[in-house]
């Protein structure tokens, strides 16, 4: 179980923003395509942050919720989509994503920026593989990243981040016998009154054998599933393991 603390949260929704302008276009362009006018524009974000995807596809007229195990997390995820709560097209909800269920279905369900390399183990993945399978349309679409073995392999290394707001270190160790890579993100960041907070933060990165991914997504019931980059996400990959990151795209 890895929920961010409130801390590395703020820090979380200060600096890491930026992914999501990267990825949200491009997947909801993949999603829309063939669906056209008709597009059923429901989505669920699990893993969802502080909601930073969410308010791109708010912004394109989805009915939104997402879900986090970080309360911390969702409570910037209100914040920033304030207007969207207030008038009910945006939902936030405390749970896990290997253990939830919604009275809700949806069109399209994402899960990004290494939200599913936080699971444990291929066990825990699968059963988060069978509650999105649950609360997804017939004819619903799936896609999630992973960082791949060869890109958690690239993060035996530290780096120091300066700006006037913070002071952010980064250490990262990968576990090879292990498929796992751990992080621990420490520093300074400045409040509102000026003086400066300090926030920690380890979580790790489960390296998920694809293969295995994605016999476990037919195996639950998906009718198509492949490895993609997010720059064309309807051309397979055809060697996943050798990228640093990867789309994974399931059809339901
Ligand atoms: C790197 S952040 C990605 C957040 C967001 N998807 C984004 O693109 O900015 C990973 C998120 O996964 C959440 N998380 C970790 N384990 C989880 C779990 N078992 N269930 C739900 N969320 C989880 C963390 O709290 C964190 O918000």
């Amino acid at each position: 179980m890895q929920a961010y603390n409130p801390s590395f949260a703020r820090v979380y929704n200060s600096f890491w923003t930026g992914f999501a302008a990267q990825v949200g276009p491009g997947i909801r362009e993949f999603y829309e395509r063939p669906r056209g006018l008709d597009a059923d524009r429901s989505l669920l974000d699990v893993g969802c942050g502080t909601g930073q995807l969410v308010l791109y596809f708010l912004e394109h007229d989805y009915d939104v919720t997402g879900i986090d195990l970080s309360e911390p997390m969702l409570v910037y995820a209100r914040e920033n989509a304030a207007e969207y709560v207030e008038s009910g097209q945006a939902t936030f909800v405390q749970d896990d994503a290997s253990d939830f269920s919604l009275d809700d279905s949806f069109g399209l369900v994402v899960s990004t920026y290494d939200a599913l390399n936080h699971l444990e183990s291929l066990a825990a993945l699968e059963r988060c593989f069978r509650c999105v399978y649950r609360v997804l349309e017939d004819g619903g679409c799936f896609v999630f990243d992973l960082n791949t073995r060869e890109g958690l392999r690239r993060w035996n290394t530290t780096k120091v981040q300066e700006t006037d707001e913070a002071l952010i270190l980064t250490s990262g160790i990968y576990d090879e016998r292990g498929g796992r890579a751990w992080t621990r993100i420490s520093g300074f960041m400045r409040t509102e009154g000026g003086l400066y907070e300090r926030f920690e933060q380890t979580a790790f990165n489960t390296a998920f054998d694809l293969a295995a991914v994605r016999d476990a997504l037919l195996a639950c019931g998906w009718a198509t599933v492949h490895f993609a980059a997010i720059h064309d996400l309807s051309e397979p990959l055809l060697e996943p393991e050798r990228e640093a990151r990867v789309f994974i795209v399931a059809l339901k």
